[in-house]
């Protein structure tokens, strides 16, 4: 992390944006959180990829949980760009938090009132030399959350559990993610990430109602291939769908655009990146530094 870290409405040292071990959170896991990239663009300026957009799933998130943040939207958002700016950073990752503060044991928390933190720390590619050369995944044993137990268009940290699981199991067993199932046994998302396959042409990525997170970087790839013509439909993926896949791709703010390329030692397509897949990856990463003006209005800069 950086030294400075915006928690509770200033920005601080890293080292005094702490918290008791008694907080509700820490034992019951009543936080939520967003991630978000900054990137160096073309401007010479670092700008925030669809901040708002993050930020207002960010609270609804909140209201879900009934997490009470004393800011609004735009403080949140104008902490978001504080902490890259006065970190001086180019490239970031953001890690807005929120979270039931009381430090009165009991899970039915009577205050819920949120403490609220903005961390920023310079981050690679999230799924390392996969990247490039593509990801190997396995299906997880453990099944997404079904949303009838969990809201699971939330991004609660509680919810994560279940991801830890997974991308443990999977990094033991020498994959690089995991994908995970919906209770029903259709394709839900990655640990951390939307699903995308391609076949014949048409993009296919699961719906809501297969348990996964709405993902942002999901709704712009939605937007891109849409705008290159290529026709995308939601629906439910079954493994098999998944295994005859022309190409497989996840998405995601730290995945961003990341080829799968092999499901438990099954080659998906030729077995690497697909032609699409790697046209998404070059214009997701185009989009986010400015180059394409016609995208230019996802971008806020710092
Ligand atoms: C479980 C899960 N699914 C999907 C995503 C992708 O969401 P986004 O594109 O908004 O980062 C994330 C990341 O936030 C996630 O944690």
């Amino acid at each position: 992390m950086t030294r400075l870290v915006w928690f509770n409405g200033r920005l601080v040292d890293a080292g005094e944006a702490v918290v008791s071990v008694s907080t509700h959170a820490l034992h019951y896991g009543t936080a939520v959180f967003e991630g978000i990239r900054a990137y160096w663009t073309v401007k010479q300026r670092p700008a925030i990829f669809r901040l708002r957009e993050h930020v207002k799933r960010f609270f609804v998130s909140a209201r879900i949980y009934r997490i009470e943040i004393p800011f609004t939207e735009d403080e949140i958002a104008e902490a978001c760009k504080a902490v890259v700016r006065e970190n001086g950073l180019k490239d970031a990752y953001i890690r807005p938090i929120a979270y039931i503060a009381t430090t009165e044991l009991g899970i039915k928390a009577r205050d819920r009132r949120a403490g609220v933190a903005v961390l920023a720390k310079e981050w690679g590619k999230y799924l390392g030399e996969a990247y490039e050369k593509g990801a190997r995944v396995t299906v997880s044993p453990w099944r997404r959350l079904p949303s009838f137990s969990f809201p699971t268009t939330a991004k609660a940290s509680g919810h994560y559990i279940n991801s830890f699981l997974a991308a443990m199991d999977a990094h033991e067993k020498g994959f690089d993610e995991a994908i995970l199932l919906d209770h029903r046994g259709f394709v839900s998302e990655g640990t951390g990430e939307n699903l995308f396959i391609v076949k014949d042409g048409v993009a296919y990525t699961p719906p809501i109602q297969a348990s996964i997170l709405p993902g942002i970087t999901r709704d712009t790839i939605m937007t891109l291939l849409g705008d290159m013509g290529v026709e995308v439909v939601e629906k439910d993926i079954t493994l098999g769908e998944l295994l005859s896949a022309d190409e497989a791709f996840f998405t995601g703010t730290a995945a961003e655009v990341t080829p799968v390329v092999e499901v438990d030692n099954v080659k998906i397509g030729d077995g690497k990146p697909g032609p699409l897949t790697r046209k998404l990856q070059k214009l997701y990463s185009d989009v986010v530094r400015g180059k394409i003006e016609k995208y230019e209005g996802w971008l806020e800069y710092v």
